[in-house]
């Protein structure tokens, strides 16, 4: 336990100590996070797979493990990191419309819980390889609901303009051909409509969806054993310190309200942000304050390649300096990284305290999608963590 916090909530002697740039987790928050989960889910027939390739941190991937998430995954590397990190296999579940064979196979032989197939040569070769090697493999379809979640168009999953999931018209021919294969088991369906969503509105706009899908596959006989939502519930980059934690009590809320599950039918739930994009900041030093004729810029040593979703997504995310006085005033800054690209830019025109060279930066909620994003070009290296908290 580091007891000595700063006014924003930082040890700020791991902080001092550490070479930046760094990946500062704040293992109590990701625990508050994780006990409301569930506590909102308790009694519900729900099961919340934590989406990894928000974080998959080992340290991170270990305390989620011990919580009693399942998981969502999206690449062989990811099977490998969820089991290494204690995960059951049979809470796992296996997403992406590129799945290679050699994936498919480590997914069979690990005996994970459903592959969430997104189209028909997929399904076509998950059961040629399970009959190869003597299983049945679980599968879920993933459904393209055709509902704009109305977040940026990189990461809208739901639309039909996208590659992901299989239309609610090719459905009906879908489901009847996985029922006539030996080597798959249909266990449910799965939707995803994207990513930090902040309104209600497009899970209300799910939920009607899912009812209609399950009438009419009623009337035809078929039951589900899973339904599965997805993730996609958005966090408060501009204030984290007002709302740490997403409003669990209103998504969860929404489909309870809403959503008829049938009996035997389990809920399936794959957060990610919203699990653990408040609980880690990029922390960074100043490297040098530069003034051009209408410009004054905080240039980092932590950059692009430590945090990508400004560059990619012109995302925002809130800077505070950890070590200036707030008595010397403020000024207003572009915060910037090292790397040779323009797009390298943290924050444009953000007031500041007056900063220095030396002074310690943070970038705050950047646990989900920053150092699983996180790349070497320039040769640069990866950022290290540290781990503030825990039990
Ligand atoms: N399930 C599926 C099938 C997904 O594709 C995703 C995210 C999730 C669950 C988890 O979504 P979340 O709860 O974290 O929103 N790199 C982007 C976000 C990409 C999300 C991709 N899919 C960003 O930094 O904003």
């Amino acid at each position: 336990m580091n007891n000595a916090l700063d006014k924003h909530g930082f040890a700020m002697d791991l902080v001092e100590q550490t070479a930046t740039p760094f990946y500062y987790y704040d293992l109590d928050l990701l625990h508050a996070t994780l006990d409301e989960i569930n506590r909102q889910i308790e009694g519900h027939p729900f099961k919340v797979h934590y989406a990894v390739k928000a974080n998959g941190n080992p340290r991170i991937l270990k305390e989620i493990a011990e919580s009693g998430l399942g998981t969502d995954l999206v690449s062989g590397g990811e099977i490998k990191a969820a089991i290494a990190a204690g995960f059951d296999p049979r809470e796992m579940t296996f997403s992406g419309v590129g799945k290679t064979d050699w994936e498919i196979r480590l997914g069979i032989e690990n005996g994970i819980g459903c592959f969430n197939v997104e189209s028909i040569p997929e399904l076509e070769v998950i059961n040629q390889l399970a009959g190869e090697m003597g299983k049945k493999a679980g599968i879920t379809f993933r459904v393209n609901p055709d509902i704009d979640a109305h977040t940026h168009k990189y990461i809208t999953t739901g639309t039909a303009d996208n590659k992901f999931g299989i239309s609610i018209e090719a459905l009906d021919q879908v489901i009847r051909h996985a029922l006539t294969l030996p080597h798959v088991n249909l266990r449910g369906l799965h939707f995803h409509i994207g990513s930090q969503i902040t309104e209600m509105q497009p899970y209300v706009m799910l939920c009607e969806t899912v009812n209609r899908l399950l009438d009419r596959y009623d009337a035809q006989g078929i039951h589900f054993e899973i339904i599965n939502v997805g993730g996609g519930l958005g966090i408060d980059y501009m204030d984290p310190d007002a709302h740490p934690l997403p409003d669990l009590e209103e998504y969860f809320g929404t489909f309870k309200r809403l959503l008829k599950l049938r009996p035997n039918q389990l809920l399936h739930f794959e957060l990610g942000r919203a699990i653990v994009g408040e609980c880690g900041s990029l922390i960074s030093h100043v490297v040098f304050v530069k003034e051009t004729r209408n410009k004054k810029f905080i240039i980092l040593d932590a950059g692009m390649t430590d945090l990508i979703r400004p560059a990619l997504y012109e995302a925002r995310h809130k800077v505070q300096n950890l070590t200036a006085a707030d008595s010397d005033g403020q000024e207003t800054y572009d915060v910037v990284g090292p790397v040779c690209e323009s797009s390298d830019v943290f924050a444009h025109d953000c007031l500041l305290p007056v900063t220095r060279r030396g002074d310690l930066i943070a970038i705050r909620s950047a646990g989900a999608y920053g150092e699983s994003m996180s790349s070497c070009y320039n040769m640069r290296s990866l950022p290290s963590s540290v781990f503030a908290g825990g039990k």
